[in-house]
């Protein structure tokens, strides 16, 4: 028997996320994305199904060039119209009992101070099943909506999410001690103030002072996600993260990610099995080969290839012109994601990938056809590549996941690659048997940093407490 691996469905509040095209799709629902209901339902289906996570995925601007047209974005849904998944994460903690719900937000869209009560509040109406998904932002346009000439350069971004998490690791581990809410009617005192302390955070980039408004919530930290491939982007993972989304097009780049990712972890102080990789999967099951190929060529009648290129924002001209499908990616200059460059040269390794390379790798990349047997025999070879979950693709809002539990997941337990029950407590418990990070990890080191306690810290450390 296999060890079960872990699942989340990949997801986001707008009409057409990754595979581009098939909200056109008749049965398709993924355009009701306004309608909470569908969330609910699917929220309720993706816990029968024993699915770890809903996982969102989120922006805050347009793809493509600063100033550039955007008739194809538009055209296409292309992750406008979309919604807050933070707001719509409040719904469905209530509406659910044992689902993880991870969202993503980026460095630049929201103050520490304010995210880091925003996602105390949703830990504490989930009773301690929020994920954070850490990014940089790939978009100029996102820059220029929050006040920014252009997006920072790349490395520099993550030095900015340093800091980020360096202040909301202070007002979640350090600023409240566990001891510190009393709610004592008879003694008239609902908090200690010596345990609630200020973190007095002076940086580059930040000045907080606290302490934080909401009292601990189950996991206090999140759990962490982040979903950078670079250098850069797995040495910041190595350090922070407790998983991470990757997308190299097969099993081999996967063990060359996973192998070296998880040699940066154990250089920054931690162990290997404190970061849990996830792949994202797209599935086309069948019971015949025939059905599969019917299947796949009903997908591929509604595959937008024009959705894909404007989502990867590369070869865009200000015009919405297209540089020629032939153009070699080292000629065109990237200050967005580099990760999936770098998965694409190393699936590639005779030559450097085109656009047109880069078009057919976003429509093909993680796809796993089958007879459900072979599906699973598929995601043995990427478990044995050092992959711990896979973040499940859709095609069309609900049915990929109904599809999932119907035909997939049945032949996933049997073979022991998928759990048959949830286990009890916070999703860092369900993941790690631990509610709150580990020691080990750079935001414990906050823990009774900011009061009396931290006599032993050394003077740049202790501020005054409240
Ligand atoms: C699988 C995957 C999912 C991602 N999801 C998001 C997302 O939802 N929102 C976002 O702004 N960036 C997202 N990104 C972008 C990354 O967070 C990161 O900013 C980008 O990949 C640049 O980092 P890199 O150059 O280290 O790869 C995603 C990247 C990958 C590889």
């Amino acid at each position: 028997m296999s060890k079960p691996l872990l699942f989340n469905a990949f997801l986001m509040n707008t009409a057409s996320h990754i595979h581009h095209g098939q909200w056109r799709h008749p049965e398709a629902r993924q355009h009701e994305f306004n309608d909470v209901n569908l969330w609910i339902e699917l929220a309720k289906t993706l816990e029968e199904g024993l699915f770890d996570a809903m996982f969102f995925a989120d922006v805050t601007g347009l793809y493509g060039p600063a100033d550039g047209q955007y008739v194809d974005n538009v055209h296409e849904g292309l992750q406008i119209p979309s919604n807050d998944p933070a707001v719509l994460l409040g719904a469905l903690a209530v509406a659910t009992k044992n689902i993880g719900l991870a969202y993503t937000s980026n460095v630049m869209q929201n103050h520490p101070f304010n995210f880091a009560r925003q996602v105390s509040t949703l830990d504490h109406i989930s009773k301690g099943r929020i994920a954070w998904n850490i990014v940089t932002s790939t978009q100029e346009n996102a820059a220029r909506n929050f006040g920014f000439d252009a997006l920072v350069e790349h490395d520099a971004r993550y030095d900015w999410a340093d800091e980020y998490l360096d202040v909301a690791y202070k007002l979640w581990e350090g600023s409240w001690d566990q001891d510190a809410l009393l709610v004592d009617k008879q003694g008239e005192r609902y908090a200690d103030a010596s345990k609630i302390h200020k973190i007095n955070h002076v940086g580059a980039r930040y000045k907080v002072e606290g302490p934080h408004l909401p009292s601990p919530s189950p996991q206090r930290t999140p759990l962490l996600f982040q979903a950078g491939g670079s250098a850069r982007g797995i040495s910041f993972a190595a350090k922070h993260a407790e998983a991470v989304f990757i997308g190299p097009p097969n099993p081999a780049g996967a063990k060359i990610h996973t192998d070296n990712a998880r040699a940066e972890v154990v250089r920054a102080g931690r162990r290997e099995e404190d970061l849990k990789f996830f792949q994202g999967i797209s599935f086309i099951v069948g019971s015949t080969h025939a059905e599969v190929d019917a299947k796949r060529e009903e997908l591929e009648r509604y595959t937008s290839v024009l959705g894909y290129l404007t989502h990867s924002s590369l070869g865009v001209l200000p015009d919405g012109s297209r540089l020629p499908e032939d153009t070699e990616l080292r000629n065109i200059p990237n200050n967005g994601g580099q990760g999936h460059v770098d998965w694409l040269r190393a699936a590639t390794p005779d030559r450097e990938p085109t656009l047109a390379d880069l078009a057919k790798n976003r429509i093909e990349r993680g796809v796993v056809a089958g007879k459900p047997e072979e599906i699973a025999d598929q995601l043995s070879a990427w478990q044995e590549a050092g992959i711990d979950g896979i973040n499940v693709i859709n095609w069309r809002l609900p049915d990929t996941y109904l599809e999932f539990n119907e035909r997939i997941l049945p032949t996933l337990q049997a073979r022991g690659l998928a759990k048959t029950a949830y286990e009890p407590g916070t999703l860092r418990h369900k993941i790690f048997g631990r509610d709150r990070l580990p020691e080990n990890h750079p935001g414990a080191a906050y823990r009774g940093a900011f009061g009396p306690r931290a006599t032993a810290l050394p003077p740049e450390f202790v501020t005054a407490g409240s």
